[in-house]
């Protein structure tokens, strides 16, 4: 049997929602999975990649030993135009595709839910994975080792400015610079600001959206890590976009608008500064990942 899957990219946090906010975006990764004879191929990324520590390969046998399943041998191909470590949730596809496969060779024996489940106990954290999996803007926590999550709609005409540098910013990393305190008052100059935010996307309020997402929790101690930041905000606030926020751990910004002609005004003068860099005009996706048998 050959599974076909197709997967968003995903911008988790949004500034204000660190671990919990995740927004499903237009940009996907695809990739088919075969059931063979005997082994596992695996092709269409980097050779190192190609082996049994691939992540597309362990989640489907994550998947597997979940349904208590079997598989003689499988053939993986990806097609993923989503890059990695840089924000745009490329491990939660890898995660996501790879469970969704198996649950696929075997019927749908596992429901989205119990996909979720498994996939966030892989990632870790469940804010990519949400998103990937049942697409618009989620809201996720953990309880007890196991996923919750909410889905929030996203107003039809925001446009997310991806500016993804030419450099790479591991999560791990990313996690390493953070405190592992916070004082009762920012905890509650976050949460104010995490709500407001994702009911302000939702309705279109950019208000609210300007006001509310400025992140007390991450973004202070990441930035160091992405030296443009401060310039790049500088340039977002001056080409008139509402907000501009770290996409997930980074690197890659994300700035947010209504105006098409603003979006595009400013991806050309980040063109013309960072010629180097990746720079896309996205939008938010209702789509989670879908399967198909071929
Ligand atoms: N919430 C995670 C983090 C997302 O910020 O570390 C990583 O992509």
């Amino acid at each position: 049997m050959k599974i076909k899957v197709k997967v968003p990219a995903t911008s988790a946090n949004l500034g204000v929602g660190y671990d919990c906010l995740g927004i499903a975006l237009d940009a996907y990764c695809i990739a088919t999975f075969e059931e063979i004879e005997h082994g596992l191929e695996i092709s269409g990324c980097e050779q190192a990649y190609c082996n049994s520590d691939n992540l597309f390969y362990r989640s489907f046998c994550a998947a597997l030993e979940y349904m208590q399943k079997k598989v003689q041998g499988v053939r993986i191909h990806i097609d993923s135009n989503i890059p990695t470590a840089r924000g745009l949730g490329s491990s939660a596809t890898c995660i996501v595709a790879g469970i969704t496969a198996a649950s696929a060779m075997f019927h749908n024996a596992m429901n989205k839910y119990e996909i979720f489940d498994l996939a966030a106990k892989l990632e870790g954290h469940p804010d990519n994975v949400a998103p990937a999996i049942f697409g618009a803007l989620c809201v996720s926590f953990m309880e007890e080792g196991h996923a919750s999550m909410i889905r929030y709609g996203i107003k039809k005409d925001m446009h997310f400015i991806a500016i993804i540098p030419n450099y790479e910013v591991k999560t791990e990393d990313a996690r390493k610079v953070l405190p592992t305190q916070m004082s009762y008052h920012d905890a509650v100059y976050q949460m104010g600001r995490c709500a407001a935010f994702a009911k302000a996307l939702e309705i279109g309020n950019m208000l609210i959206v300007k006001k509310a997402c400025k992140d007390k929790m991450q973004e202070p101690y990441r930035k160091q890590l992405i030296p443009e930041y401060d310039k790049i905000r500088a340039l977002c606030e001056r080409f008139g976009a509402d907000t501009m926020f770290l996409s997930g751990s980074g690197s890659t910004m994300m700035a947010l608008t209504r105006e098409e002609e603003c979006a595009m005004q400013l991806k050309k003068q980040l063109q013309i500064q960072y010629p180097a860099w990746d720079l896309r005009i996205l939008h938010a996706t209702y789509d989670g990942v879908q399967s198909e048998v071929l």
